[in-house]
């Protein structure tokens, strides 16, 4: 009987399989980030895939789209309320207090990638699991460490080919915060009137973020706003102005953009974007920021902290829409083996392994023919050919692929013959 039951399951809505081809990209841009990040000091950190749900509801801030609408929640068979991680930053932050990963007077250098969960509705660079790299500078309070997680997020995009433009604001203090906030409401207060309920009580429990709402009814209500510069503490002020110059000696493009106030509720004072042109509504790249009090929040001691993520779908489909290619990995040998040779084929095509090529060979008996058709077919830059003369003397005939020239080779010389045709 045949059964077709293989059409019925898909991956979940919003969720991705990862295929070979996009696995090699994203490994690579894993790698650039972590050896980047590494090279600023950066370590990498690993967090369970889900903590407590607690956890997200006090540092994401419980008004918070994330919080709200879309964690992944469940009661585990204890009883335990369980969040797939939504973001990084509190289960990082959590370490860092559990561990003691950074004693008063001392910076923590963090780096994670991670996959992270959120009930959205799905579309071009929005996925319900989606992944992030990140890092997060634990312990220094100076603008310093600002301008550090920004340059390298900047450098990061770079080595991927792209030119990131960084969009950057000041939300102050606390005191500038609360006032800000009142203000903005009572510039909203017309608006807001003709709104359901629901839509005020959250424009009052957050008012700033209707700032970088895409509804054209909010940003018409939005014109004339007061700016959140004019609120700023001195000490707000300067850290800006010293976050700029140092993004200056950076080197690092950079706009100040006074309507970017990012949708988690820890950020204090600095927070920061890349955005991209090429890949649609979804368009920021990366999110960070200044999250001075939540280490405190969460129980620990008072740690000032600053740190970005970036979406790797995002920056994988940037790089798409720019026609920035990697080139796909390919075995550098396939052993192709004439009747009766199966078995020394094999015995080559590890002996060439144990050099350290990558190396194909057939495995259900195919012909001659077949053989060579497949190994052209894999991308191989040579097939190693063994016949009986071939075996009875020592060596192989080796061909390459894109020219067609074959010669003889000892076997002792074969990895080096590959090796040298390769560089
Ligand atoms: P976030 O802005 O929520 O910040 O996320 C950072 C980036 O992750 C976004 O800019 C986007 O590229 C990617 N991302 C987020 N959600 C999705 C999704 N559903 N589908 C595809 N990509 C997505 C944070 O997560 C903070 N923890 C960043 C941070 C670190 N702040 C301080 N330290």
């Amino acid at each position: 009987m045949r059964h077709n039951t293989s059409m019925r399951y898909q991956a979940p809505r919003g969720t991705e399989d990862v295929l070979p081809g996009d696995s090699e990209r994203r490994r690579r841009l894993e790698d650039t980030f972590l050896s980047l990040a590494g090279q600023y000091g950066y370590r990498e950190l690993r967090t369970p895939v889900f903590e407590d749900t607690e956890l997200f509801v006090r540092s994401a801030g419980e008004t918070s789209d994330i919080v709200t609408k879309q964690m992944y929640t469940f009661l585990d068979k204890g009883d335990r309320s369980i969040t797939l991680k939504p973001e990084g930053t509190a289960p990082a932050m959590r370490a860092v207090i559990q561990h003691n990963l950074c004693p008063q007077g001392t910076v923590a250098r963090l780096s994670y990638v991670t996959p992270i969960f959120r009930y959205e509705r799905p579309q071009k660079g929005r996925l319900r699991q989606a992944h992030q790299v990140g890092l997060e500078c634990v312990g220094s309070a100076s603008p310093r460490a600002d301008v550090e997680v920004i340059e390298i997020t900047a450098r990061f995009y770079e080595a991927l080919g792209l030119r990131p433009l960084v969009l950057l604001n000041s939300l102050g203090r606390d005191a500038c915060r609360a006032a800000y906030r009142g203000a903005v409401l009572a510039h909203l207060a017309d608006y807001l009137r003709g709104q359901d309920e629901d839509v005020r009580t959250r424009a009052e429990a957050n008012p700033l973020r209707l700032l970088d709402s895409k509804d054209p009814e909010v940003h018409q209500a939005l014109v004339g706003v007061p700016s959140i510069e004019k609120f700023w503490e001195d000490e707000s002020r300067e850290r800006h102005e010293a976050v700029l110059q140092g993004l200056g000696r950076a080197g690092v493009a950079y706009e100040v953009s006074q309507s970017l106030v990012r949708g988690l509720d820890y950020y204090t004072e600095t927070v920061f974007e890349v955005q991209s042109d090429s890949i649609g509504a979804q368009s920021a790249l990366c999110g960070g920021g200044r999250y001075d009090d939540l280490v405190a929040q969460m129980g620990g001691p008072s740690t000032p902290a600053v740190g970005v993520a970036m979406g790797i779908e995002r920056a994988l489909l940037t790089m798409e829409a720019e026609g920035i290619a990697w080139p796909e990995p390919r075995p550098d040998v396939f052993v192709v083996s004439l009747p009766g040779c199966e078995i020394p084929a094999e015995e080559r095509a590890r002996a060439l392994r144990a050099d350290g090529l990558s190396v194909l060979v057939d495995v259900d008996g195919r012909s001659f023919q077949a053989q060579l058709r497949q190994a052209g077919k894999s991308g191989a830059r040579f097939a190693v050919i063994l016949g009986e003369d071939e075996v009875a003397q020592g060596c192989a005939t080796l061909r390459d692929l894109a020219s067609g020239d074959q010669r003889s080779v000892p076997n002792a010389d074969l990895s080096a013959a590959v090796r040298e045709s390769r560089s």
